[in-house]
């Protein structure tokens, strides 16, 4: 009797250890005093009706993106329209939970309305009247926010796969100065605030040199860009470790810091022909590309934490540089990734599983954390 209940107390207590050990450290912990560890978040958990991903939010990260709120389609509908409802409920998210609030994106090529490049007969509008609107746009949300978001992405996107500048109706309209034009309108607005340009696949050996050239050029002219955003839309062999490491240190010799600013890794089979993240992108569904719809295999689990393991260990090495890792979603199931670039698939991208509970990958981005310590 006293046997089966000494075994029964001693089952109990290792449960509970086990769970203690995968609640004790959570990620802000673990990376204190290297970077911020930053989570996306979308309407669900900026108005409360995600109360497991909110407790998520609130006891693992201390920095938060807007996936969506702030893009200038949500914000900015109409000529003469700013709807800030769910803007203002994510500041004030930030601003309760004492975290280092991110806002994402003021001049980007996706998710702007149309009126924005046009005239009133559908014609594009002039080089100033742009110029305009854009001051508008930036001055009128910037400043809304000023000393309550502490960092914007001011550009994203602004270059082709090859490093050129990509051909959006920004450069069409205004020519290349629309990049420095956007960072000094946002530093006018809230000179405090931190400034990235932020991008996909820098990585790649041409786009990275023309985003090279471009923050070069833009710090020569005493432009205000203080970080460039990688945006990390990984899978378990792209970017290779070198090809991560040889990237920011090529930033951080700019002299700006470099902030992980979308990070997921995708296991799934690749849909599109290169590394990319363009949203506008739409692969046909096929299920062969949905290999995994009723669960991960272990193997490929174990493949996802050691891969989030050597990034880290990455990120660690430059964290005299990287100010902040922010993941792209909370758990797996609110993952752009399962329906980018092909609609419906089952993706398994992050830390959380779709029930909310941590994944070895969560261990994996504690232990390298820990290692570093015990290392130094
Ligand atoms: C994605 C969001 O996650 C989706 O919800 C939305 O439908 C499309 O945009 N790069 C970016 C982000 O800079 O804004 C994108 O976010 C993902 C790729």
């Amino acid at each position: 009797m006293l046997n089966r209940r000494f075994i029964a107390v001693t089952a109990l207590l290792a449960a509970s250890m086990a769970a203690g050990a995968q609640t004790r450290t959570s990620l802000k912990e673990a990376y204190r005093g290297n970077f911020l560890i930053g989570a996306a978040i979308g309407t669900p958990q900026i108005t409360g009706q995600d109360s497991r991903g909110d407790a998520i939010v609130e006891a693992q990260f201390d920095a938060i993106s807007p996936e969506n709120a702030l893009k200038w389609e949500r914000i900015h509908p109409k000529p003469d329209t700013y709807d800030f409802t769910l803007a203002d409920r994510y500041v004030a998210f930030g601003e309760k939970h004492h975290m280092f609030t991110v806002a994402h994106c003021l001049v980007w090529h996706n998710q702007v309305p149309d009126w924005v490049f046009r005239d009133d007969k559908g014609n594009f509008v002039d080089r100033v009247t742009l110029l305009k609107r854009m001051h508008d746009h930036i001055s009128t949300i910037v400043g809304r926010y000023k000393g309550r978001i502490q960092s914007w992405d001011v550009v994203n996107e602004a270059l082709n796969e090859d490093g050129t500048l990509r051909q959006s109706p920004w450069l069409k309209i205004i020519g290349e100065d629309y990049i420095a034009k956007a960072f000094q309108y946002a530093h006018q607005a809230d000179p405090q605030a931190q400034l990235t340009y932020n991008d996909y696949s820098l990585e790649i050996e041409a786009k990275r040199k023309g985003a090279l050239a471009l923050i070069a050029k833009l710090k020569a002219q005493g432009v205000p860009v203080t970080s460039v955003g990688l945006q990390g839309h990984n899978s378990l062999t792209w970017p290779s470790v070198e090809d991560q490491d040889a990237t920011i240190s090529a930033f951080a010799k700019l002299g700006v810091k470099v902030v992980i600013s979308e990070l997921d890794i995708d296991v799934l089979p690749r849909a599109a022909q290169h590394p990319s993240a363009e949203v506008s992108l739409k692969v046909l569904e096929d299920p062969k590309l949905n290999p995994y719809a009723d669960g991960l295999p272990p193997s490929v689990q174990q493949e996802l934490a050691q891969r989030y393991a050597d990034l880290f260990g990455v990120y660690l090495k430059h964290r005299d540089v990287v100010t902040r890792v922010t993941f792209w979603g909370v758990t797996d199931g609110d993952s752009w990734l399962n329906d980018w670039p092909v609609k419906g698939r089952t993706s398994y991208p992050l830390l959380f599983d779709r029930s909310g509970q941590p994944k070895p990958a969560f261990q994996a981005v504690t232990r390298a954390a820990a290692d570093v310590k015990t290392m130094n």
